[in-house]
């Protein structure tokens, strides 16, 4: 069948394909999730020019306008000190805080806030632990489009908010979690008149796929392991598409496995895959301190669990304890401030290593998904403070501290 723009919507649970447009968030046969895909003939004239996410436009859903803040092209940096703490001779932090909003969600957001012009929308909605409605607002702001945000009502980092809230957002505080939030926008999205742009928005996940693109020609090849947090799971299944896109276009000879990891008062997809069960189980109360991953019931479940098992990776728990550490050992280590779910990636990789996961020499990426700064509502233990009066003498206050 002959798609306008080339691209098709593809239904990963029944395969039908439908013409990309309007509201259309999952499959109309049977309420399977989508995903874009191309024609062929795409994957056989592959050109990738400029920077950031758009730089791999050839890869990308056609747009009318482009909305972009220049995101993408993060730092790609080898972690010495952390990757001799861990025994790996080849471990890299992707550190997607660099981007405009301070998120990989820009990634997606480039493509999706593209798309909603290209389908007429005026308004974009989403439900959100926060990440999401910081970028969402920024790109709708951009595009001339009202935002409106669905939070869990006080579970949202102070700094996400603020963003939200500094871009024109309206904002719906929902007395219940993410789950409960999304529930309601989606129930009422019509009447709402909002184009959503949750991850369930199949065009997000062509946006997030770059974060393959950006690590495939940062290293010149395909790492053996990528490390995710997992919270919603689009941000794990958009790197095993990218990565597999780069086989079919005739770049890369191989795929990474995959590793995903989630909070342990969050962690469905965790306990699907350790017990090698079809489906997930939904957490009904998540917690953990990393509230961009306090998610019960991940809208990606599926995708990503075909990530982890077709790649043979793995999925692993993390303490909130150990989430911390990494966020602390990844900031003394490597001068990489990220907030904790962008420090579970790390927190997963501490953990493995101790269980003897890795033999040592394997290149492995761990993307660092969001900023310190988000979160300033953590404490970071231990640290050291001095107190002195004008006059005092600095030094002699820090000898006498040591
Ligand atoms: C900082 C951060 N890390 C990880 C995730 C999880 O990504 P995904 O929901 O695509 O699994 C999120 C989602 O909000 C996030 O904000
Ligand atoms: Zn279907």
């Amino acid at each position: 069948m002959e798609y306008r723009d080339g691209e098709a919507l593809e239904c990963i649970d029944c395969g039908a394909t439908h013409e990309p447009g309007g509201n259309m968030l999952v499959c109309v046969k049977c309420g399977g999730l989508l995903e874009v895909a191309y024609p062929r003939s795409v994957f056989r004239s592959v050109s990738f020019n400029g920077r950031g996410v758009w730089r791999y436009r050839s890869l990308l859903p056609k747009v009318e306008r482009i909305v972009t803040l220049s995101e993408g092209d993060t730092p790609l940096v080898k972690a010495e000190r952390l990757g001799k703490y861990l025994g790996l001779k080849n471990l890299y932090v992707k550190f997607e805080g660099a981007n405009p909003t301070g998120s990989f969600k820009d990634r997606g957001m480039t493509v999706a806030v593209s798309i909603a012009l290209k389908f007429n929308a005026k308004s974009v909605a989403c439900a959100s632990t926060g990440n999401t409605s910081a970028s969402m607002s920024a790109y709708a702001a951009r595009a001339g489009l009202r935002s409106l945000v669905f939070l869990p009502d006080g579970y949202v980092a102070p700094g996400k908010l603020l963003q939200a809230v500094a871009h024109g957002a309206t904002i719906v505080r929902v007395r219940g979690n993410f789950d409960d939030a999304l529930k309601t926008l989606l129930m009422h999205r019509e009447e709402l008149g909002v184009y959503v742009l949750n991850s369930v928005n199949p065009y997000r996940i062509e946006g997030q796929k770059t974060i393959a693109f950006e690590i495939w020609e940062s290293l010149k090849s395909v790492p053996d392991f990528t490390v995710y947090p997992v919270g919603n799971a689009a941000n794990i299944s958009s790197g095993w598409k990218g990565f597999k896109e780069l086989v079919e276009a005739g770049l890369a000879e191989s795929k990474p496995r995959m590793i995903g990891v989630q909070a342990e008062g969050a962690a469905p997809i965790v306990k699907a895959c350790l017990q090698n069960r079809e489906t997930i189980e939904p957490v009904e109360k998540p917690e953990t301190v990393a509230t961009a991953i306090r998610i019960g019931k991940p809208l990606s479940w599926k995708k990503a669990l075909r990530a982890i098992r077709d790649s043979r990776g793995t999925a692993v728990a993390v303490s909130d304890r150990e989430i911390l550490k990494a966020q602390v050992d990844l900031a003394r280590m490597e001068g990489l401030f990220a907030e904790p779910a962008g420090a579970a990636s790390v927190a997963g990789l501490e953990k493995l290593s101790k269980e003897g996961f890795f033999k040592g020499d394997e290149t492995v990426v761990a993307v660092v998904t969001g900023h310190g700064l988000k979160d300033p509502s953590i404490n970071i233990e231990p640290y050291a403070e001095l107190v002195i009066h004008p006059g005092e003498n600095p030094a002699e206050a820090l000898r006498k501290l040591s």
